[in-house]
């Protein structure tokens, strides 16, 4: 019996923080450690064009993240872990799935709408062709379950739609996939409580995987704890959330408690989430600065997961392109 198939992606952003952490590769670890399917994940660096970082920097930055998932526990024994670009099928599935999208449906996408706001003076076609090479990604390996964040949804409904445009314009053949919807925490930037936590509000907002113990307790003492006018201080509850999650047992709960009857301390609160944060990743940190230290051990890990995963691939292509009249 064959299992479900799993398929996620990440952009190869560097270093990554909690937030990522918590709201997805946390989860992808557990769908692969589930044993129940059959798990695909992806760094997206044809993705990463779309964005505005040059070539060196992609190219660490991919590496970077492969280590980072690797030394979080992706298991290349378990799961297929690759780059995008080491299977450039991908490529091609996209074009003919361009063709099939009307465009008015990449305009409404929100996603496109927020970059090309962000990156005003590089909207290139690639931002607004983005969703489809995420449908060709997913769609190459008949990939059923899509772990994403809220934020992916509609990337997620529109690669649903261009399963139905081509089945109907040529044969029955790709199944739609369905997001899965993790329950993930919202991770808050520590410096401004009401954003979510995210690499380009700058180094003092994110705590990232990699930072020494020392980073992090500085970042901390940083970290935003008042409210302006009164009511519940948002800085307050995220660091609550992440002792949550990284601090043992009724730790979190004593500060709960504290905060209620109005005796907490903010200072000692900041002291042991860096405690508690530092100390969860201390194995991590060591097997990160491990894999980076032989970058060929790692490209051959990743070349190996390419191969895994262009057997399935290249099946699909062929047969896409026959239904499609190509070949
Ligand atoms: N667009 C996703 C993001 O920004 C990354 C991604 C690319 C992806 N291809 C994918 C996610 C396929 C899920 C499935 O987070």
């Amino acid at each position: 019996m064959s299992k479900p198939v799993v398929f996620s992606g990440i952009q190869p952003s560097g270093n990554l923080h909690v937030g990522n952490y918590l709201g997805a590769v946390k989860h992808w670890i557990e769908l692969q450690d589930s044993d129940k399917y059959d798990c695909y994940f992806c760094i997206v660096d044809y993705h990463s064009l779309t964005g505005n970082r040059g070539a060196d920097e992609r190219r660490e930055q991919t590496l970077t993240t492969a280590a980072e998932l690797l030394a979080l526990g992706i298991d290349p024994n378990k799961s297929t872990l690759f780059i995008q670009s080491h299977v450039p099928e991908c490529t091609e599935l996209a074009w003919i799935f361009n063709t099939v999208t009307p465009v008015v449906e990449l305009e409404r996408m929100t996603q496109f709408k927020d970059k090309s706001k962000q990156q005003t003076k590089n909207i290139n076609a690639g931002l607004f062709t983005y969703p489809v090479l995420q449908a060709a990604d997913i769609l190459l390996y008949h990939g059923e379950l899509v772990p994403v964040g809220a934020d992916q949804v509609q990337h997620i409904e529109l690669t649903r739609n261009i399963t139905r445009w081509f089945n109907k314009r040529y044969t029955e053949y790709f199944l739609e996939p369905k997001p899965l919807l993790t329950e993930a925490p919202k991770v808050m930037s520590l410096l401004e409580p009401d954003k979510k936590m995210s690499k380009s509000l700058g180094e003092g907002h994110v705590i990232e995987l990699a930072d020494e113990p020392k980073v992090i307790e500085n970042k901390l003492k940083k970290a935003v704890t008042a409210t302006t006018g009164g009511g519940k201080a948002p800085g307050v509850d995220n660091l609550l959330l992440l002792l949550e999650h990284f601090a043992d047992g009724d730790v979190c709960q004593q500060f709960v408690k504290a905060e209620k009857a109005g005796k907490i301390s903010y200072s000692e609160l900041k002291g042991v989430v860096a405690e508690a944060v530092a100390s969860s990743f201390a194995d991590f940190r060591e097997r990160r600065a491990h894999l980076l230290s032989d970058p060929a051990v790692l490209k051959a890990q990743l070349s190996d997961g390419a191969k895994k995963a262009r057997v399935v691939a290249e099946k699909t292509m062929k047969e896409a392109r026959e239904l499609a009249g190509i070949k």
